[in-house]
């Protein structure tokens, strides 16, 4: 941490001539354990908080301009942007819609920046990996300039305004649950949300002798142009054809056994699984934390695999790259669970892997997924980590 700290102030000197009056800031990323895609269909998710993520270096500015450079774009340089003209999304600023539709929602909000900032980030999350890197950024943005700028928000408005930035400023449909997971991250904790109220508890997460494994498939994922807008829409449809039979809010409100009765009504087969993920995969998240809060770790890691087959079955979300994965995951004895982890199309998997197996699991597995996919998987061991802080 310490010499991540000192690497981007020196680079922030580097790039800015000093690095006087500048502070040093982190957000982390996220993964989650079950309830996937249940987050914009009013059901619970469970995710938690990782300890790496997205470090800023941040200095008002006595102008109206705004100096954007990434440690992780270094080809693109210094990019600038001025805040006396309209703040619009635009292609050639690249990474830079991220953090600039932070400052634009909070704009929205009637929070106006009073003044530009210069801003270098560092991620060591993977990009497009489904660990989040994109809401550990809006995360941090919204963290820095509420300290720059003494914006009266909580963490949990953090994950709103940057819903809101992602939904409104950069084109993607998201739920809450990674702007939420970010924000509101606890040591050792995952954190149990009802999407439909905001509602929250954090779970103890002892996994007695086993870990997080992450499995990147490096296929990369871009969700602007992913199915992901096209999957909310279906569950939309579905919705609107189950309330002309019942009165409810969202899928989440369905249990599995009602959802069955009424299903007919959706006459489309593949909008028809679409939701059936949907009721099924909330329910399991439910009965997982239960599970989880039992102590039954191996039947928290069965659910983890039916949710995997939801997602690949009836939601289709997955592809080869992540089934592989995961295949070759159930195969390795100590392997408690395993499911592919956020939107899908490409990522991550995540396993629950007991300590004594994670170098069979890590060889096995990656040996698999380069014999059929044609090229490496990376394996991340990762700790759950706390929300957004000043170093
Ligand atoms: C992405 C979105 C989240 C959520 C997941 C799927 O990570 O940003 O809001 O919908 O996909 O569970």
């Amino acid at each position: 941490m310490t010499n991540i700290k000192e690497t981007v102030l020196a680079k922030f000197a580097e790039v800015f001539g000093d690095n006087n009056g500048a502070d040093v800031y982190f957000a982390p990323g996220r993964v989650n354990l079950i309830g996937e895609h249940t987050d914009y269909n009013g059901g619970h998710v469970f995710p938690c908080a990782l300890t790496i993520g997205t470090y800023g270096v941040a200095r008002k500015r006595a102008d109206k301009m705004c100096h954007f450079y990434s440690m992780n774009f270094e080809n693109l340089g210094v990019i600038d942007v001025d805040l006396s003209n309209k703040i619009e999304p635009d292609k050639a600023l690249d990474w830079v819609n991220y953090p600039l539709g932070v400052v634009w929602a909070f704009g929205e909000k009637g929070m106006k920046a009073e003044s530009g900032f210069d801003l270098l980030l560092y991620g060591n999350i993977p990009n497009g990996s489904g660990l989040s890197s994109s809401a550990s950024v809006e995360v941090l943005t919204g963290f820095i300039l509420r300290d720059l700028f003494g914006f009266d928000v909580t963490n949990q408005d953090l994950a709103l305004i940057g819903q809101y930035s992602e939904n409104k400023f950069n084109g993607v449909n998201c739920g809450i649950m990674d702007q939420f997971a970010i924000a509101m991250g606890k040591k050792d904790h995952a954190i149990f949300l009802d999407t439909s109220n905001l509602q929250f508890e954090y779970a103890p997460l002892k996994l007695e002798g086993a870990k997080i494994v992450i499995a990147c498939s490096n296929k990369k994922r871009g969700l602007g142009d992913s199915k992901y807008n096209e999957r909310r829409a279906e569950c939309e449809d579905a919705l609107a054809s189950l309330k002309t039979m019942v009165d409810i809010k969202s899928l989440g409100d369905l249990d599995e056994a009602t959802y069955e009765k009424l299903s007919p009504v959706i006459k489309d087969g593949t909008k028809c699984r679409r939701a059936r993920h949907a009721v099924y995969e909330n329910q399991r998240t439910i009965e997982a934390v239960r599970a989880l809060k039992l102590g039954n770790i191996k039947a928290f890691g069965q659910l983890m695999n039916e949710s995997h087959k939801s997602l690949r079955d009836d939601y289709e979300v997955t592809g080869k790259e992540l089934d592989t994965l995961v295949d070759a995951a159930w195969q390795v004895p100590g392997v408690i669970g395993s499911r592919m982890t956020g939107a899908g199309f490409g990522g991550c998997t995540v396993s629950i892997v007991r300590e004594d197996a994670i170098d069979t699991f890590i060889s096995q597995v990656g040996e698999t997924y380069e014999k059929t996919i044609g090229y490496k998987a990376d394996f991340y061991v990762v700790e759950i980590g706390d929300g957004p802080c000043k170093l």
